[in-house]
């Protein structure tokens, strides 16, 4: 009996038709037969073995084809032809060959030994080596078969066991002969098979449902061909975005749905709002120049309040003790951290309530490695209100790695000189089997909100993103994410 559920399509029925119960059709040979292409017999055959219509056997066949020195010795000579006719032309020893060059030192040896098994020389030794030849002999043996092997190959069946005694010899010279195998796949159709071919000619099926079968009722009286829903496809690479601008919309998403505003600012800013402001002394190593990107010429349109300025001056004055400078404060950089943003905008709003974050760009003067670049994106937040507290700030922070999937977390003291007490988070990364710190975060001292006349305390957190992407996405080095490696790109995917 045969499986009901069994359906053939065009390319299998094409393919059995074709196909015998003992003898054996080749891969090639079902090419010719059913005039398919070599893909779909590669789909069709596949199939057919899943449903165990076909058997499959494969079989390795030897061949032989002409080496380096085959081929050489077919268009030039074999050696000891170069050698006789070397001699025919007037040469009587070895070294008067030589010096002919149509023969290399590395051959003379064998070709002399061949020559005289061949029986086409003689060497007589008068106190010198001497060749002498007696005319222009036939082709050896060796010289037909590699004549006949050329430009082809040949397998075992198609030689005499004389030819065969003849290739043993030629395979012992180097390079003349070199073996090849090759897989052959041979098909036979099952009596399973049998069957089902018989019974897909009988009943006629009808490929698709058409306005024509529906208004007559005709559709309750054809069968219909089977679709295989779970049919291998072609895979294909739509174009889509990078797997990290991916990974920005989705923290920025995490953000807004916890209830935060977004805000933006410039890539290029003041000395005054990257350090000044957040208390960060001139003398601070970040500043120096190996850290931080100056811009040179860059003329600052908006400077700060005078009332501002001093006030931030006093505060350097009285919480460092050192001689402010206007002029430090006064140099352009690339922004080092997305922090000026935030404060920017508490100063200019000074809000008593707030829930602000801000995404972007930012710039080191570090040298590139696994684990740094020099530009490279941070998300940064702010929580501002009057009874605030660091509880909020991590509890806060517990909400949005767990939206991004990261539930291990820790916390751990930490020093900015813009925030106190200071922490910084830390999470597990699986991959590397270790704790890896992601957010640095705190509470804005009075030091850097009264200058700034900012009514509450302010809660504060940021870091890089790239951190993020190489957890999510189990990278170990950082610079993978701008390499463009097109494989990784195309199969990372969105969800784990
Ligand atoms: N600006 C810090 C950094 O770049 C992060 C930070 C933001 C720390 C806010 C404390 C408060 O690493």
């Amino acid at each position: 009996m045969s499986d009901p559920e069994i359906t053939l399509n065009k390319i299998e029925v094409s393919i059995l038709k074709n196909l015998d119960l003992a003898n054996p059709v080749g891969f090639k040979d079902l090419i010719k037969k059913t005039s398919l292409g070599q893909d779909q017999i590669r789909r069709g055959v596949e199939w057919l073995k899943y449903k165990e219509l076909i058997n499959i056997k494969e079989i390795v066949n030897s061949f032989y084809k002409l080496d380096s020195n085959g081929i050489i010795s077919v268009s030039k000579g074999i050696p000891e032809r170069r050698l006789i006719n070397s001699i025919l032309n007037g040469k009587k020893n070895a070294s008067e060959v030589l010096r002919d060059k149509t023969i290399d030192s590395s051959e003379i040896n064998i070709a002399i030994a061949k020559a005289k098994s061949n029986g086409w020389i003689i060497l007589e030794t008068n106190g010198e080596l001497k060749i002498i030849t007696n005319g222009e002999p036939i082709r050896s043996d060796e010289e037909v078969l590699l004549n006949r092997i050329k430009g082809s190959k040949v397998s075992e069946n198609d030689l005499s066991t004389t030819d065969l005694t003849t290739l043993k010899k030629l395979s012992k010279r180097p390079k003349f002969i070199k073996e090849i195998e090759e897989k052959i796949l041979l098909y036979t159709i099952t009596q399973k098979g049998l069957t089902i071919l018989k019974e897909s000619q009988t009943i006629p099926k009808e490929p698709r449902l058409t306005v024509d079968l529906l208004s007559t009722g005709n559709w309750k009286n054809v069968s219909f061909s089977k679709l295989d829903v779970q049919a291998p496809v072609p895979l294909s690479y739509p174009g889509k975005r990078h797997p990290l601008t991916e990974l920005i919309d989705e923290i920025r998403c995490a953000f807004l749905g916890l209830g935060f505003t977004e805000i933006e600012g410039d890539l290029v800013q003041s000395s005054f709002w990257n350090f000044d402001a957040l208390f960060t002394p001139q003398d601070h190593a970040a500043r120096e120049m190996q850290d931080t990107f100056y811009v040179q010429n860059y003329v600052e349109t908006e400077n700060p309040d005078p009332i501002i300025i001093k006030n931030v001056s006093n505060s350097h004055k009285l919480g460092w003790n050192y001689d402010w400078k206007i002029e430090d404060s006064q140099r352009s950089v690339l922004r080092t951290h997305t922090t000026p943003v935030t404060l920017k905008y508490l100063s200019e709003s000074r809000p008593e309530e707030a829930k602000i974050f801000t995404i972007g760009r930012v710039f080191r003067n570090e040298k590139v490695s696994y684990k740094h670049l020099v530009e490279f994106n941070q998300i940064e937040g702010i929580i501002t209100g009057k009874d605030v507290t660091l509880r909020d700030l991590m509890g806060i922070q517990k909400e949005f790695y767990s939206k991004l999937g990261i539930k291990k977390i820790k916390f751990w003291p930490t020093f900015f000189p813009y925030t106190e007490p200071s922490l910084q988070s830390m999470i597990f990364n699986e991959n590397l089997e270790k704790w890896v710190e992601l957010f640095g975060m705190g509470i804005f001292r009075p030091e850097v909100t009264r200058p700034l006349n900012i009514p509450n305390p302010v809660l504060a957190w940021g870091g890089g993103i790239e951190r993020i992407a190489m957890l999510r996405y189990g990278l170990n080095d950082v610079r993978d994410l701008y390499t463009n490696n097109l494989s990784w790109l195309r199969n990372s995917t969105r969800c784990l």
